[in-house]
């Protein structure tokens, strides 16, 4: 596939929709993008999810970076980037270009604040993934800390990892305590993503089914010009058809 850049911030020009997901841990992204994927499949349109992290050609790589304590603010952010251009174009790109609609749980604007948070400059974090399209819809779920902190330890998780806790960052010897001021610092990152790319903030305070209810309305709206191109498995038909030999011949 030849890898044609996007001038950053133009809106892409392929057939499909690209809607993700941004927040801290715990903000409850990851339930409203499962409730919509649902429900635009009950509706009849073609999805596919993708999330943050989940290449195979990075993954093993990550995990043991993370094992034995080794990865630094500039390889963890470079792998996370290595990790989202593989997806980019093995995973978000052909749906959109087979006029799919593409939800990604988390996208660019995580390393921007996360990154950022490490160390990282945000001017070379945001060159780094100028490579990245610009989504049709980007959805902050903004919620305060210790909100999240009780919807995860109240959860199936159990006690925080050592990464998303920012353990690596020496903050505190407690994990939850490490966690809630790390949590603290990308949360002050966002409020300036949401100004600078426009998200869609969300008020993630409130209930599970009053949020997608918000969410389906704004996607609904935006879906109104979305003429979805028909696969080539109906136009394969369509070809054969023109060539079948009439029954009665
Ligand atoms: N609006 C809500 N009110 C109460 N609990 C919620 C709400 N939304 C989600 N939860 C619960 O909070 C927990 C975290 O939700 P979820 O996994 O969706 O968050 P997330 O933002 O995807 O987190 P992570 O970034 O860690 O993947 C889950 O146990 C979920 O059931
Ligand atoms: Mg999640």
């Amino acid at each position: 596939m030849t890898e044609q850049p996007i001038p950053a911030g133009a809106p892409h020009p392929y057939p499909g929709k690209l809607i993700i997901v941004e927040g801290i841990d715990g903000s409850g992204k990851s339930t409203q993008l499962l409730l919509l994927n649902k429900w635009l499949e009950a509706k009849g349109h073609k999805v596919f999810f993708t999330e943050w992290n989940s290449s195979e050609l990075v993954k093993d790589t990550t995990k043991k970076g993370k094992k034995n304590k080794s990865l630094t603010p500039t390889t963890f952010s470079l792998l996370h980037a290595t990790d989202f251009a593989s997806r980019l174009y093995h995973d978000i790109l052909p749906p959109l270009k087979a006029g799919m609609i593409v939800l990604a749980d988390r996208y660019m604007y995580t390393a921007f604040a996360r990154d950022v948070v490490r160390g990282v400059s945000p001017d070379w974090v945001r060159k780094l993934y100028s490579f990245a399209i610009k989504p049709d819809m980007a959805f902050y779920f903004k919620v305060p800390i210790e909100v999240a902190i009780s919807r995860l330890l109240g959860g199936t998780r159990g006690q925080f990892k050592y990464y998303e806790a920012g353990m690596d960052m020496n903050l505190s010897q407690d994990l939850t305590e490490s966690f809630r001021i790390f949590q603290s610092r990308i949360l002050a990152q966002y409020d300036k993503i949401v100004d600078e790319f426009q998200l869609i903030t969300m008020d993630a305070t409130k209930d599970i089914a009053a949020q997608q209810e918000t969410m389906r309305k704004l996607v609904d709206e935006a879906l109104k010009d979305y003429k979805p191109r028909r696969g080539t498995h109906g136009r394969r038909t369509l070809f054969w058809r023109r060539f079948d030999v009439p029954k009665s011949e």
